[in-house]
């Protein structure tokens, strides 16, 4: 296994280019299966979670050729219909495959994902919305068995106590798009990746309607077609090198990245003194003064988004007073709390939230990443910290941003990965 080493105390300048949404191409590669054709799919990110949905496409027949960030996908062999445990294991995402392959071969038999460092990350919402569609589901020997020859639109409440799902909005979309019938979702996840999959969708001739809104509309359709698409950049990439010109107090353009995904956390980055200045094809950010403390609590979007909040987490351990992190849409996300407390950062956690007192500086320490979002914490907390930060477990890291370490080397961060 690999690792980070950072030598901290080098700040970000200079200009990125925002790589396209790891959490859009996952379900927009696998909603191909809906049809029999060709695809071409630009900005897609080559992360270690690419890689595994191209293997669960390859399993059940299609063929996806990546160049660069363009994927060529086939699925005019696409015969398959089980999403094996080895891969599913790897990647939960991979359950992406059970409403396409539902809507289009009748038949679908996926591994039940296991949880994850974040949570326990439950799929009933998925499977409740699917045989509101008349699917026919089962659990038998740690898989998801389930028939659906004939899909029937249905006007289905998709929440559930953590609020909208989505990934069970994207799944019910995707085989509603087959189905007889209109299908409205109420209760629906309004992510900016949700609306990307329908506008993709609809390019392939779906008809959606109220995407980015809690309630959409699908009329089914008898057929899709291949298409060519554009994936929209990546809100949480953008978020998190946000952040690391933030901690190191630099500058930095974020180049491709919308504004109107990260409204929520732009004004807690500007209410703790960052400016963020917003041009035509991106956002800039600079630091240059105390960073402030505020309270933050993590909501389905529009609100602060959980992907965010162990980044920003560690930049509040460097505030100028006390700050209240809530998280409210997965239980253990806090996994990057223990670690950044052997770096210096005082931090207590309360059962959903912690208390963060703000320290005049971190450390370097050696730390283990445990899962994406909490690695790319640590590897932020280590461009600040005073002395050199060794980050464990890289593979986290590189299952959602690509090439990283090169990327923040060239705005200036000393960072370097070696063999472990
Ligand atoms: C997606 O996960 C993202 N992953 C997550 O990003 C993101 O944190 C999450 O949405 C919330 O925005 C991908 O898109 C691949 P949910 P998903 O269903 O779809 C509960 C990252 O770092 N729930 O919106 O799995 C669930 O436990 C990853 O890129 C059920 O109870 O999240 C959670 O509390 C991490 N039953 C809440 O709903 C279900 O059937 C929201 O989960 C499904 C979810």
């Amino acid at each position: 296994m690999d690792k980070f080493l950072i030598e901290g105390g080098h700040s970000l300048k200079g200009e990125v280019k925002v790589k396209g949404a790891k959490n859009s191409a996952l379900p927009i590669l696998a909603t191909t299966l809906l049809c029999e054709d060709e695809f071409t799919i630009e900005n897609v990110p080559l992360l270690r979670d690419i890689f595994t949905i191209k293997k669960v496409l390859e399993v059940l027949g299609a063929s996806v050729t990546l160049d660069g960030n363009k994927a060529i996908v086939d699925t005019r062999g696409a015969v398959g219909y089980e999403a094996p445990y080895e891969l599913v294991k790897q990647m939960r995402a991979s359950y992406y495959v059970l409403g396409p392959l539902l809507a289009r071969v009748g038949r679908a038999l996926v591994s039940l994902p296991g949880g994850c460092a974040i949570g326990t990350r439950p799929i009933d919402i998925h499977l409740r919305g699917l045989k509101k569609l008349k699917a026919d589901i089962s659990i038998t020997h740690g898989y998801i068995d389930a028939y659906g020859n004939n899909l029937k639109g249905s006007h289905i409440f998709l929440e559930g106590q953590n609020g909208p799902s989505v990934g069970a909005t994207i799944n019910v979309m995707a085989a509603a798009t087959l189905a007889k019938g209109v299908t409205v979702i109420e209760g629906a996840a309004m992510e900016p990746e949700v609306t990307d999959v329908a506008n993709f969708l609809n390019k392939c001739g779906a008809k959606i309607k109220g995407q980015g809104t809690r309630s959409i509309e699908i009329r089914g359709v008898k057929k899709l077609h291949g298409c060519e698409y554009e994936i929209i950049p990546d809100r949480i990439e953008a978020g998190t090198l946000a952040v690391g010109a933030a901690i190191s107090r630099g500058e930095i353009f974020l180049k491709g990245a919308k504004t109107e995904h990260l409204e929520e956390f732009i004004s807690k980055l500007k209410e703790v003194g960052v400016d963020v200045f917003s041009e035509k094809d991106g956002f800039a950010v600079k630091m240059d003064k105390d960073i402030g403390s505020t309270d933050i609590e993590t909501a389905p979007f529009p609100g602060f988004p959980t992907d965010m909040q162990a980044q920003f987490t560690a930049l509040l351990c460097l505030s100028n007073g006390v700050s209240i992190v809530r998280e409210k849409i997965f239980e253990e996300r806090f996994m990057h709390v223990l670690e950044l407390v052997r770096m210096g950062a005082d931090i207590k956690r309360e059962n959903d939230y912690v208390i963060i007192k703000g320290v005049p500086c971190l450390y370097g320490a050696k730390v283990m990443a445990s899962d994406l979002r909490a690695s790319a914490a640590l590897v932020l907390a280590g461009l600040s910290a005073s002395g050199t930060t060794e980050v464990g477990r890289i593979y986290h890291i590189d299952r959602g941003y690509e090439n990283i370490e090169e990327r923040l080397r060239n705005l200036g961060a000393h960072i370097w990965r070696q063999e472990e």
